[in-house]
């Protein structure tokens, strides 16, 4: 397992795109409106010490007025968005998660690419999730309406970040993968649907998640629960270089029953052999 994982970082055009283009004309005119204020303010103050060799009250001000809304004018205009800023801390990488999204980055490896969830996306991931069998018998079931799926997906905090996971071959959707901020070190979760498992898609979907994880933050683990009786899931943390670190008892409730869960987890210094 390496970093070798990633082999391109794909950009396309999407939602962060469109809100730099607002920002970018909300800035234009911002700095038009307060030039306009100097310009009427400053001809005022010029004509009235003409002919009255005095200043007009309220023109001071409003020459300020001006000035201050043309540099943040042209500060907002001329701010560039980052993608994958380097990031420090935990308040960083809770940017992370929507810095991904909204910029539409891919992630690609070999066989899959992890795209970042749009909105879209939700009737195929409420038809995913409202089956059973792609949760398997280790999950909880929640089965969810598409409106459901639209109001989670617009309060998703910035400590998460959601991708479909894609077949390169046709850039068919084949699962999910998901991470989120648990205490100091994101947590990450996967589902793929049943007719595509035991290809590989999860094990390289899993491999690329942390990369990114750790080459785009400062975070020094990613942790992973899964229900030990969970063969193809030990088996893709495993093949992942996650190593196991206790059981959780009766950790979680899955349909009728409470069932262990077993922690996982990789190091920074791990994932970079
Ligand atoms: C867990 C899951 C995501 C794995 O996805 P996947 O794409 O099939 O995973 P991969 O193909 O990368 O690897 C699966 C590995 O498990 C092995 N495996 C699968 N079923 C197994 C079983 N019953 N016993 C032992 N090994 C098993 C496969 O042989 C493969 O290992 P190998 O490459 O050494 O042969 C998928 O089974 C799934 O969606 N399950 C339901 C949801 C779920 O349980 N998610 C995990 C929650 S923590």
């Amino acid at each position: 397992m390496n970093r070798s994982e990633i082999v391109g970082v794909h950009h396309c055009d999407g939602d962060g795109v469109m809100e730099e283009e607002t920002r970018r004309r909300l800035g234009i005119a911002l700095a038009i409106l307060g030039f306009v204020l100097m310009c009427i303010n400053g001809a005022l103050v010029v004509g009235h010490y003409l002919v009255s060799w005095s200043i007009p009250s309220g023109t001071a001000v409003g020459i300020t007025v001006g000035i201050v809304l043309l540099t943040l004018g042209m500060m907002t205009a001329s701010r560039k968005r980052t993608e994958f800023e380097p990031i420090s801390g935990k308040e960083k990488i809770a940017s992370s998660p929507r810095v991904t999204a909204a910029g539409c980055s891919m992630l690609q490896g070999n066989l899959v690419r992890l795209k970042p969830l749009a909105r879209e996306d939700l009737v195929l991931f409420t038809e995913w999730n409202n089956d059973p069998d792609f949760g398997g018998e280790y999950e909880p079931f929640e089965p969810l309406s598409l409106r459901d799926a639209e109001e989670w997906y617009d309060k998703l905090g910035s400590s998460e970040g959601w991708f479909l996971i894609e077949k390169i071959a046709d850039g068919v959707g084949v699962g999910q993968i998901m991470f989120c901020m648990d205490d100091s070190a994101p947590r990450i979760g996967y589902r793929i649907v049943p007719t595509e498992r035991g290809k590989g898609y999860c094990t390289e979907a899993v491999k690329i998640l942390v990369d990114h994880l750790f080459l785009s933050t400062n975070i020094g683990r990613v942790e992973s629960g899964t229900n030990p009786e969970n063969k193809a899931s030990v088996r893709v943390l495993e093949k992942a270089g996650f190593t196991i670190e206790g059981i959780k008892r009766k950790q979680v409730f899955v349909r009728g029953r409470w069932l262990d869960e077993a922690l996982y987890h990789i190091l920074r210094e791990e994932s970079e052999h």
